[in-house]
């Protein structure tokens, strides 16, 4: 018999198999088309492959500095200048990190203490509610309205209290793909005015924005941005998210406490890799034109569903499309998306696994990050149910 081992006692008992290693591990199973989980089925641009195996050549194989390599955060600096006009000082304003969720983790660490409060909107990605609570914070949900996922600002505004510590805002949103605007901008920036609550603005999909909207960024909000993190995410941005690289930018005086924790989290990341992102960077074309190359992509999606008896709720930017099934069946989201998976050969993810006390709304969530070969096939199924 093998010893027992120590007796555990879990800092996250309530986590459980996320939704996405569910649906992810029935499809392979099933051998179903995966459209459950967020990345492209497609290549990075060769130019890009081909700068990251050039810096590998060019020896750019040891440690970088901790903040990431000074040339890519002058070029971060200088494209959120250009986006958004407010300007981050490359020296002591910007970290380069393990993409997005690392930045987000390393500033829930660094500011959370036990008992501080944290407002999230839900349906909310799945990354933020237990990185508040393995730091003993609490986190407050606010459910986003079901119709259109907009935030009941009157709501937002009863929910903080003097424990109030961090909000969490998510613009173009997962799951929803719903934009932020400047009113609710606007709105946030007065409400948090004289407060000393701080913003996490998980922008991960900036570049991803359809129908001639523009994006949102804390940056364009100056009182905004004094008090915000912007979390940024390579991997989403250029069809890379298995490199796990991304960025945050804030104040200096935020930035400083940042780093305190992210030193002693990863100290560093990818060298070669920042190397060649700040060549690639340097044609702002590179990331500019996805919105076109994904808003075609959702309207080829849209297009094929037409006679289907889904009923598509708007995306106005990230790679989901978000689908109502009620004309079709009572089952539940869960029941419902595994009978697609496992029947049909189409894998998708339940929102109400996003949602407070899990809210089955009867919707699905598609990604259509995929080449058009994926999605015809995808969709010929889905209008056949
Ligand atoms: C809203 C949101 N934030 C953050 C992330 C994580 O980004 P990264 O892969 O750069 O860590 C994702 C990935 O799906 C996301 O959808």
């Amino acid at each position: 018999m093998s010893a027992p081992g120590p007796k555990l006692h879990s800092k996250l008992p309530q986590v459980e198999t996320s939704i996405f290693t569910t649906m992810g591990k029935l499809a392979v199973k099933h051998k179903a088309i995966n459209l459950s989980q967020g990345f492209p089925n497609f290549k990075p641009d060769p130019v890009l492959l081909d700068l990251v195996s050039r810096a590998m050549d060019d020896g750019y194989n040891q440690y970088a500095p901790m903040q990431g390599i000074f040339s890519l955060r002058e070029t971060i600096s200088e494209k959120i200048a250009s986006l958004y006009g407010k300007r981050y000082h490359p020296e002591s304003e910007i970290t380069v990190t393990a993409g997005a969720t690392q930045a987000i983790f390393t500033i829930i660490t660094a500011f959370i203490r036990s008992g501080d409060e944290v407002i999230v909107f839900k349906p909310a990605y799945d990354c933020y509610e237990p990185a508040i609570q393995i730091n003993g914070g609490v986190p407050v949900f606010q459910q986003l309205n079901d119709s259109d996922f907009r935030v009941d600002w009157e709501a937002f505004q009863q929910a903080i209290s003097p424990k109030t510590k961090m909000v969490i805002i998510n613009t173009p949103h997962n799951p929803s793909g719903t934009l932020l605007m400047a009113e609710d901008m606007l709105r946030l920036q007065e409400i948090l005015k004289n407060t000393d609550i701080i913003v996490i603005s998980d922008e991960v999909y900036e570049h991803i924005v359809f129908d001639g909207n523009t994006h949102e960024s804390v940056a364009k909000y100056s009182d905004l941005a004094s008090r915000s993190f912007i979390c940024a995410s390579f991997g989403k941005t250029f069809h890379a998210t298995g490199w796990k690289m991304g960025y945050c930018a804030a104040p200096a005086a935020l930035m400083v406490e940042f780093q305190r924790t992210h030193e002693f989290n990863v100290f560093c990341v990818n060298h070669p890799v920042q190397r060649a992102l700040n060549q690639y960077l340097k044609t702002p074309e590179h990331y500019l034109g996805l919105n076109r190359f994904y808003q075609e992509k959702r309207d080829f999606f849209l297009e094929a569903l037409r006679d289907s008896r889904f009923e598509p709720i708007p995306s106005k930017g990230t790679y989901f499309q978000l689908l109502d099934y009620s004309n079709i069946t009572e089952e539940s989201d869960i029941a419902f998306a595994k009978r697609l998976t496992i029947d049909h050969g189409v894998a998708s993810i339940p929102i109400s696994a996003f949602n407070v006390d899990g809210k089955d709304n009867k919707v699905l969530r598609f990604c259509f990050a995929k080449t058009k070969d994926t999605l015809e096939r995808a969709t010929a199924i889905l209008c056949g149910i």
